[in-house]
């Protein structure tokens, strides 16, 4: 691992100061930094932890957002990319090629399941779903199916914010202030188990797939998107059978089936491509994020030889793309990423250890605040309710003053970065990098077991 030293910033420039006059953050909440509420600057990583410009190290419990999957500071992540440049800084994958957008996609193809073997580089997650989005209803058009053009997707679902993949997006909060979106999504219902009728048989939440199909009438539906385990909303996972179902459903209405894989691919679920853990073969499969561990930003479409093949014909093609699609030196990290991957098997690592990970949350469930443990993998979520029997959650003003009004800061300043999130019930989530082991595990346990101890007594009466 990487001891290198913080690059100098800019002579006297007062970091603080700066980033709120300029550094416009995304998601975030501009208005509410000021001495006393700094905005967190991170400055090193190495290995599972970050630090930040005071010197403080934090346990990077979410890898930078679900992307750096082989940890921080890996130098031949960086030699990678210093001989890349040294060889070839940049050419388009317009109608040329290079080399490590070759040796990438063929690399891709080798590790996908069944016939995806047509990948399609993009820069970014909203970028792969846009691609998905395109491809499907340009292939049903070049079939002769020109009305096949409508997407269904899941309540609370995240599929990135540019104005398709947000039209996929099934956060209201997200949409509302940029409506219309684009025309043609649906959403039905997602995999919340712990929500669910426990008299109710799941698989009919596949079913609610169908339904929406034949509602719509098949013959103007175009494909369904859905994640592996479902991160917004808090670690949905499947139920038994539901993408077998899924995967059924598609088949029978001439539907394609997008595995958007932007988190869960890359061993998040101890596979490299999340729908082998579940079983089931898609059409399209989306990704992007740990792709490179987000040395460099780059993303994937992946399409099945079927969906390729009338774009693969006659005078056809695929009128879509990015400048920076397939770049030479994100190729060339993305390489050196996968073959650390496969020197340290980070995957088998994860199988290995994920029920481990797993106990160490469940064995907070004795804190009244934990409603449910639940993921995959190195992918979990703790859900946090004001009431056990009822699993009555914490609303509006409840849900602030807990999350932002205190888990969220309480555990940055005691060194854990993950993810409180209230984009459906309120969770807080995990996803530390895929080198995480025991050590990491009992520090988060000990850093939350007080923190949540706290939050019960302040929000329970
Ligand atoms: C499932 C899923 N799809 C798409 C996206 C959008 O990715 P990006 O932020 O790289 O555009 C995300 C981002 O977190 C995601 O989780």
């Amino acid at each position: 691992m990487s001891t290198v030293m913080p690059s100098e910033t800019a002579a006297g420039m007062d970091l603080q100061d700066e980033a709120r006059k300029h550094l416009w953050m995304h998601f975030s909440r501009m208005g509410g930094y000021d001495d006393e509420h700094q905005i967190p600057v991170i400055t090193r990583g190495e290995g599972s932890y970050v630090w930040d410009d005071k010197g403080n190290r934090y346990l990077d419990g979410l890898s930078g957002l679900f992307c750096v999957n082989a940890g921080h500071g890996r130098p031949e992540l960086a030699e990678a990319a210093a001989r890349q440049f040294a060889e070839l800084d940049f050419f388009v994958i317009w109608s040329y090629a290079h080399p490590r957008a070759i040796e990438l996609a063929s690399k891709l193809a080798s590790m996908t399941p069944g016939d995806l073997n047509k990948v399609f580089f993009t820069n970014g997650g909203a970028e792969s779903v846009e691609s998905a989005i395109k491809l499907a209803r340009n292939y049903h058009r070049l079939r002769g199916n020109g009305q096949k053009a409508k997407i269904i997707a899941r309540e609370v679902a995240y599929h990135g914010t540019t104005l398709g993949a947000l039209s996929a997006t099934g956060i209201t909060s997200l949409r509302s202030q940029f409506e219309p979106l684009a025309p043609g999504t649906r959403h039905v219902p997602n995999t919340n188990m712990y929500r669910y009728p426990g008299d109710r048989d799941p698989i009919l939440l596949a079913d609610a797939i169908e339904e929406k199909i034949l509602f719509e009438g098949p013959e103007t539906v175009a494909a369904v998107i859905l994640e592996p385990v479902q991160n917004a909303g808090g670690c949905f996972v499947p139920p038994d059978g539901y993408f077998q179902r899924v995967r059924e459903i598609c088949d029978r209405h001439d539907v394609l089936l997008i595995s958007d894989e932007v988190i869960c691919a890359w061993g998040r679920l101890g596979h490299y491509f999340a729908c082998e853990r579940f079983n089931y073969q898609p059409d399209i499969i989306t990704t992007a994020k740990a792709l490179t561990s987000a040395y460099v930003p780059m993303g994937a479409m992946i399409a099945s030889d079927k969906v390729a093949e009338p774009f693969y014909e006659g005078n056809e093609s695929f009128a879509h793309g990015f400048t920076f699609g397939g770049h030479p030196i994100a190729a060339a990290v993305a390489l050196a990423n996968i073959e650390i991957y496969e020197k340290e098997d980070l995957c088998g690592h994860v199988l290995a250890k994920e029920d481990e990970f797993r106990q160490m949350l469940e064995s907070l469930s004795d804190i009244p605040i934990v409603g449910d443990v639940r993921g995959a993998g190195f992918f979990h979520a703790i859900e946090l309710v004001k009431d056990k029997e009822t699993m009555e959650s914490f609303d509006g003003p409840d849900a602030e003053k807990l999350l932002r009004g205190y888990l969220s800061g309480e555990l940055y300043s005691r060194g854990l970065i993950c993810r409180a999130d209230d984009r459906g019930d309120p969770v807080i989530q995990f996803a530390p990098p895929l080198i995480s082991d025991t050590e990491q595990f009992e520090e988060i346990h000990d850093v939350l077991r007080p923190v949540l101890e706290e939050a019960s007594r302040r929000m329970i009466k």
